[in-house]
């Protein structure tokens, strides 16, 4: 059942509701501002099928196979190629990530499309000559470039679970088109091109496409062709996603990488798999939470700190109560995540462990209601800046009751920013997210120890949470967002807002964030957490820092009258569209 409150704050946007359910109804807000207090939400009503993307043109192409038949694995395979083409900063074929389904028929599965550390990476990689992590090498360096899983994952997903009318071929063609035509620029690309200048110019082969000749950001209104990628994009598509990893396309990537200093080969590649995981489970007061496992963290310690919260009663809690709680469970599964996460295919990660019901009754006999607990007085078991919108998420449903939750990134913003010579191919450099030495903390300020140490063909810890909530059985909510170690928190704040507060999900969704990772032991806070707030926490010994916003939960509500998408106004070029 849908919470009637729901619709209560936003009545207009529900009235809307009503009468849109046939209509396509983009939402595209001009004067959404990343900086600035969160600009206004919109929440956009549909009855058949909705995509909510950080990029409106790969949204509105994921709707577009939605109307032609497709169903919401189809579309989300065409997304997440679009991407690649019309937001390369995250969107992207030389990254991973992660993809959660509920297919129709009931089941529940996930997609790992992480990258893999090459086969030379070891546990003093990312060590300087006095055994310190150096993060020049695990983040500028070619030696942070992890063995892409983009192509696998999406060819993996589509082969087992797209509804069988379109080819992978069909599903990459708008990709190509994009590539290939070029696409007009919007500020909010340009401007992230502007930040990243420096790291894009270090590679002549990025530069050529990322930069004017004079070495220069382009600038809005400028056209972005790109026939290297158009070309690479049609031999997959041609040939099939084997392509990427064996063969010419393979051979550039490693040759590039090596002339950079790193050191993947073309075996990395050949050997690389997509791996479908079972998706991790939990409840949340009579919902089913589904969300991705190992080696991401995010499913595990969003439903641990779910566990944690479900013990209170913040449906009547006043704000700074239920924030208060919610940064009091951040702090202690983030001490967990740091200590016990790891890929699983190499280390034991006690997950049943950390999202049992008794585990998380246990830590909520350490919160005291009214003292925050400083995070040295935290132990599990028992900072550096931002990057912006580095990663991208889309949420996708369709009518037949399929719905994909699809998080995915390069990491940092354009990745490395290196370009594989002559194959249009941006490369991550996801191999920060491992914990370089125990205790360094990575770009996002998150520690980790050996469970997370460099190791060949391993798996990276990551905190990518695509989820999806089903109230018996069917989804609910689906949701997930970029932003790092504060991915999760902020996929929290929206299934709280939603199920405890009663919010309509485009306020659910705006509402201003709070998050804390264990350490560094501070409570960061979006400039729109109201003053009175911020001093509560404080009063109660949190450490609260503004910093300026950079999740953006793309998300989609399910109520018995149509689909209610919602673009992150944090993301100026999001859309939600449906039809
Ligand atoms: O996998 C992770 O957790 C990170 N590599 C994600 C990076 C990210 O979300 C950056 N976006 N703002």
């Amino acid at each position: 059942m849908v919470n009637p409150r729901i619709c209560l704050p936003r009545r207009l946007t529900c009235f809307a509701l009503v009468g849109m359910l046939a209509l396509n109804v983009p939402a595209r807000a001009e004067d959404r501002s990343p900086d600035a207090g969160i600009a206004r939400a919109d929440g956009v009503a549909a009855g058949n099928g909705m995509v909510v993307a950080q990029e409106a043109r790969a949204a509105r192409i994921g709707v577009d196979i939605l109307q032609k038949g497709g169903n919401g694995v189809d579309a989300a395979v065409a997304v997440g190629f679009a991407l690649a083409a019309s937001y390369p900063r995250a969107g992207n074929i030389g990254g991973g990530g992660f993809m959660v389904i509920h297919l129709a028929n009931g089941e529940d599965t996930a997609i790992d499309y992480r990258e893999t550390a090459p086969a030379a990476i070891n546990a003093k990689s990312f060590l300087d000559a006095q055994g310190n992590a150096d993060p020049q090498k695990s983040r500028e360096s070619a030696l942070a470039i992890g063995v892409p899983g983009t192509v696998a994952g999406l060819a993996l997903a589509e082969e087992k679970y797209g509804s069988g009318h379109f080819t992978l071929a069909d599903l990459i063609a708008p990709a190509i088109a994009m590539a290939r035509d070029g696409i007009t620029l919007d500020d909010d690309i340009t401007d992230e091109q502007t930040n990243v200048l420096a790291r894009l110019a270090r590679w002549p082969a990025a530069a050529k496409i990322f930069l004017k000749a004079d070495g220069s950001a382009l600038s809005a209104g400028d056209r972005l062709v790109q026939s290297d990628l158009a070309d690479t994009l049609e031999t997959i598509a041609r040939e099939g996603p084997r392509a990427f990893y064996e063969g010419p396309i393979a051979e550039k990537i490693a040759v590039a990488v090596q002339a950079a200093g790193g050191v993947m080969t073309v075996a990395d590649l050949k050997n690389y798999r997509a791996i479908e995981r079972t998706p991790v489970r939990g409840t949340y007061r009579g919902y089913d939470v589904v969300s991705m496992p190992p080696p991401s963290s995010g499913g595990v310690e969003l439903i641990e700190m779910l566990n944690i919260l479900e013990g209170y009663d913040l449906a009547h809690d006043d704000e700074t109560q239920t924030l208060y709680l919610m940064i009091e469970a951040m702090k202690r599964a983030y001490a967990d995540r740091a200590l016990f996460l790891g890929d699983p295919d190499t280390v034991t990660v006690p997950v049943a462990k950390l999202i049992a019901k008794s585990y998380a009754a246990a830590w909520r006999t350490t919160i005291d209601p009214e003292h925050a607990s400083p995070a040295s007085a935290i132990r599990a078991g028992g900072s550096s800046d931002p990057e912006g919108h580095n990663t991208t998420h889309f949420s996708i449903v369709d009518r037949f009751g399929n719905a994909v939750s699809n998080t995915y990134t390069l990491n940092f913003s354009y990745g490395v920013g290196l370009v594989a010579d002559g194959t249009g191919i941006l490369l991550n450099n996801e191999l920060d997210d491992f914990a370089a030495k125990p205790e360094a903390p990575n770009a996002y300020g998150l520690i980790g120890f050996e469970a997370n140490e460099p190791g060949p063909g391993k798996r990276p810890v990551s905190s990518m949470t695509p989820t999806i909530i089903l109230k018996d059985g069917r989804p609910f909510l689906v949701t997930g967002s970029p932003g790092g170690s504060r991915i999760i928190t902020a996929v929290l704040q929206v299934i709280v807002n939603v199920i405890d507060r009663g919010m309509h999900i485009a306020d659910a969704v705006a509402a201003p964030r709070v998050h804390n990772q264990w350490m560094p032991d501070q409570v960061f806070a979006e400039p729109a957490v109201p003053p009175d707030i911020v001093a509560a926490l404080q009063a109660r010994g949190d450490k609260v820092v503004p910093q300026r916003p950079f999740t953006s939960a793309e998300s989609i509500l399910v109520t018995p009258e149509g689909f209610i998408g919602a673009a992150d106004p944090r993301t100026r070029g999001a859309l939600a569209v449906g039809y």
